[in-house]
């Protein structure tokens, strides 16, 4: 019994990763054949005897180290015949290398060549960023290993997507990368997307970045060594070792620089800011029109209201269901939302039903846009229409059938007019739990399906000259003996086989993480096809690194619970500030179980500092509309109002993200990175530079402490000044509409005056401005301003600096967006209260403000 227990307490631990696994020895790699000048290092790595942990030995290896600009280093350890897989180009194009120098570079490479391993240093101080040195690199063919040592108890952050703690456990935590449909958004488990990234914050030190390109599924463990030392390990079951080392040492600098490597997130149109409204069960499109009318009853302002698949005829993909949401009804549905000035959006899944009279599948099947097993049949899987094939987004006419799908059912004077689209399930999500379920002859057959076969072989590989970096050939494609920690199970559990092929002969296996970043891709590009002129909305469950460049992300199926409600704030985070993900939201109110009132009221005002703002829940659910309480329609009034005289705040910070990738959202560190109490902090972000939120986080509570680092703030709400020292406040009675916001001094807010029902609407109210000062008195702000809606603005745009000195306040920059909004008011904030100016005064240039 005790053994038993003792086996049970050992496996628990070990699904749990809290033991410290050590590292089994292998001989690992020599470097020779070393050549370099003042911008790279190229050198052969032979493999040292042999390994063979898990798979075989891939025994020889190239080493790449370029200086790409000062502040990044590039690190490739590839096989040396390019055949192992690499992330194609076209789904993650590479940063070109700007030849930096060695010597001016901010980041230093150095290696031992017997064994090789090697070290990342700080120019300037030395210190050890990443550091291999305690053992060798392992490279298999189905296994990757490399470790680096790190600091005591490190502050890092990142390696989403997760619902854990913003600041990474540092002993026994596996982060495991496999992109898989996560009801109730568990913690300690590979949820929907993967970014292979993490920031290493060392306060004073300075902060960098390293990101691992690499597709494959993997686990990286973040512990100690029996002896103490902290480490972090990558352990992939493919691909290549290809890292981009980001300098800083700023936080935000970081952000940048990972930015810059990832892909500059996608700007958004300036509706998707507003308020959104979803549900999964709306029955019929007239319940939708309810749902719309009682929104407007209630004086709650809704910018766009979503179609999840209860619209579909009998849930597929470019259907509408013709009594329950007849096309002619919801066109009017859409028409009149558009009349005043709202927005629709509808989902699509990736999973297209077979069968033979559906134009979809079967302009789809002449296109070869679907994945097919190694006999040329398709291969198959269960989604919510039933039995479906899938899109294959690396076949050369996928994008056409997409495009002409999208084109001809969203038509916009014949069919549905959609102003976004969402993409979901999509890691892919297959609703066959096993390898088996179109295998075998139990429920498959009993719902009247013909049995599948598991593609016995992998098709033909692509010509030599394309094959490179396509996959190395004879590898266990289903179960390889190094198991990621998935919480599915099997890495074909849940979702595609792992040994079906895809057109350009590359394999799930290698490509499963990028599915829905690729599905988000081709419906951007397909939405730009429809509409060229149009700045395209793409929301997509399943991400990449990158993803941020099409598309915005929601966190998938949450609960309607209080933890899922602190969750969200952590998982903002991670997006918004370390994986160049600005535009993203959890379900609002919870998606899964029922909403409770004080609950929804808190997550309602929570949800309108967050960049992507939709309340959404399940079929199962109940209906949890803001409406449907009082006191959350109040809350929902007064939430709606402060954000939208905040939109083009939040706007101009997410333009900035688009533009520079500056984090839109971002961690009290990244402000104060020398002040240790913020470091640990995820329960209050900063939304754009100036504004620091803390809201309430404790279940059914009215109090909450919050943490102000030392400077000047201003009470968003009363424009009372605090001066902190670096202290925890504690406020009590924060009714249930309430938010505790500050304005950091320095700060220059643009709001506009009013708020208004549509973003439309809001668009033509005047602005005032806020001055904040600081500490020695002066005050920073910008805005941006466009159309809202092009995607390509051309110089039809304004970006406006403001500057205050104490005395004047001054515009600068290009004022290319014209706009009969004029600034009514000017306040100034102080010591001794606020002192408010009445404008008039044009935004133009020369703008000039004097006290
Ligand atoms: C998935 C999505 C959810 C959606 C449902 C039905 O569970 O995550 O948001 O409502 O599918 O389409």
């Amino acid at each position: 019994m005790a053994f038993s227990i003792a086996l049970l307490l050992l496996f628990a631990a070990a699904v749990l990763g809290h033991i410290p696994r050590p590292a089994a020895s292998c001989p690992g790699y020599r470097a020779t054949n070393v050549q370099q000048d003042d911008s790279y290092l190229v050198a052969d790595l032979v493999l040292i005897g042999s390994c063979n942990l898990h798979s075989k030995d891939v025994k020889n290896l190239r080493l790449l180290v370029e200086y790409q600009t000062d502040t990044r280093l590039h690190v490739l350890i590839e096989d040396a015949d390019r055949t192992v897989y690499q992330v194609q180009e076209h789904v993650l194009p590479r940063p070109k290398s700007q030849n930096a120098t060695a010597n001016g570079a901010a980041l230093k490479f150095s290696f031992t060549e017997n064994p090789f391993t090697f070290n990342v240093t700080r120019a300037s101080g030395g210190e050890v960023l990443f550091d291999t040195s305690d053992s060798p690199l392992n490279f298999e063919t189905q296994y990757v290993r490399l470790r680096t040592s790190l600091p005591q108890n490190p502050n890092l952050y990142g390696l989403g997507e997760h619902s854990d703690d913003f600041r990474l456990a540092t002993t026994g935590y596996t982060r495991t990368f496999w992109n898989a449909e996560s009801p109730f958004i568990p913690n300690r488990a590979n949820l929907y997307g993967s970014h292979p990234v993490y920031f290493d914050h060392r306060g004073d030190a300075g902060t960098h970045g390293v990101f691992l390109l690499n597709a494959n599924g993997m686990d990286i463990l973040i512990d100690k060594t029996e002896s103490g030392q902290q480490y972090l390990e990558y352990n992939t079951i493919g691909g290549v070792l290809d890292f981009y080392f980001l300098a800083g040492p700023q936080p935000a600098s970081v952000a940048k620089q990972y930015a810059e490597v990832a892909g500059l997130p996608a700007m958004m149109p300036y509706w998707s800011l507003g308020f959104h409204q979803c549900k999964y069960g709306w029955q019929t499109i007239d319940y939708v029109a309810e749902v719309v009318a009682n929104y407007s009853a209630a004086g709650i302002p809704l910018e766009t209201v979503w179609g999840d698949i209860d619209y579909m005829d009998s849930k597929r993909d470019f259907s509408t269901d013709p009594s329950r949401y007849p096309t002619d009804k919801a066109r009017r549905l859409i028409d009149s939302l558009h009349d005043n000035d709202q927005h629709y959006i509808q989902i699509l899944d990736p999973g297209i039903r077979q069968l033979d009279n559906y134009g979809v599948y079967k302009r789809g099947a002449e296109q070869g846009a679907f994945l097919r097993a190694s006999d040329g049949s398709y291969y198959r899987g269960l989604q919510w229409p039933g039995e479906v094939v899938w899109p294959d987004w690396f076949a050369p006419n996928t994008q056409a059938w997409w495009n002409g799908e999208i084109q001809s059912f969203y038509d916009p004077s014949t069919g549905i007019d959609v102003d976004g689209l969402w993409t979901d399930m999509n890691e892919a999500s297959n609703m066959c739990p096993d390898t088996n379920c179109l295998t075998s002859t139990s429920s498959i057959e009993a719902l009247g399906w013909t049995p599948q076969k598991a593609p016995p072989q992998l098709r033909a590989r692509q010509s030599d000259a394309a094959g490179h970096k396509l996959g190395l050939p004879d590898r266990d494609l289903f179960s390889p003996t190094y198991k990621i920690a998935s919480h599915r199970g099997p890495l074909s559990a849940f979702t595609l086989y792992t040994n079906i092929t895809n057109a350009d002969g590359t394999h799930q296996y290698d490509t499963h993480n990028l599915y829905g970043s690729m599905m988000a891709a081709a419906t951007r590009a397909a939405l730009i096809t429809r509409r060229p002129s149009k700045r395209p909305f793409v929301l997509t469950r399943s991400t990449f690194a990158g993803t941020g460049r099409h598309a915005a992300h929601w966190f998938g199926d949450n609960a309607s619970t209080w933890d899922h409600y602190r969750a969200a704030i952590r998982q903002m985070l991670g997006f918004a500030a370390v994986h160049a993900m600005p535009m993203v939201g959890s379900d609002v109110c919870g998606f899964n179980g029922n909403a409770e009132e004080l609950m929804c009221a808190r997550w309602a005002m929570m949800g309108a500092f967050q960049p992507f703002f939709r309340n959404h829940a399940d079929v199962s659910a109940p209906d949890q509309e803001f409406y449907r309480w009082e006191i959350v329609t109040e809350v929902a009034k007064k939430a709606i109002d402060v954000r939208y005289r905040l939109l083009d705040y939040l706007y101009t910070a997410i333009w900035r993200a688009s533009e520079e990738g500056r984090a839109a959202v971002s961690p009290l560190w990244f402000h104060y990175p020398g002040d240790a109490a913020t470091w640990g902090v995820q329960t209050q972000w900063f939304l754009g530079e100036g504004l620091l939120v803390s809201p309430v986080v404790d279940d059914n509570s009215q109090a909450v402490s919050y943490y102000l680092p030392k400077d000047v703030w201003y009470d968003f709400w009363t424009g009372e000044r605090v001066v902190s020292t670096g202290e925890m406040k504690s406020v009590d009675g924060v009714g249930w509409g309430d938010i505790p916001v500050h304005i950091k001094g320095g700060t220059i807010l643009l709001m506009r005056a009013k708020s208004a029902n549509t973003t439309t609407e809001l668009r033509k109210q005047n602005f005032v401005i806020t001055i904040a000062p600081g500490v020695d008195g002066t005050a920073k702000g910008a805005l941006y301003l466009d159309d809202g809606e092009s995607l390509d603005v051309r110089d039809q745009k304004s970006q406006i600096t403001f500057s205050w000195n104490g005395k004047a306040l001054e515009a600068s920059g290009t004022f290319g967006y014209a706009t009969d909004a004029v600034v009514e008011r000017v306040v100034v904030l102080g010591d001794g209260g606020s002192r408010t100016h009445e404008g008039p005064w044009g935004l133009h240039e020369g703008f000039v403000f004097y006290l």
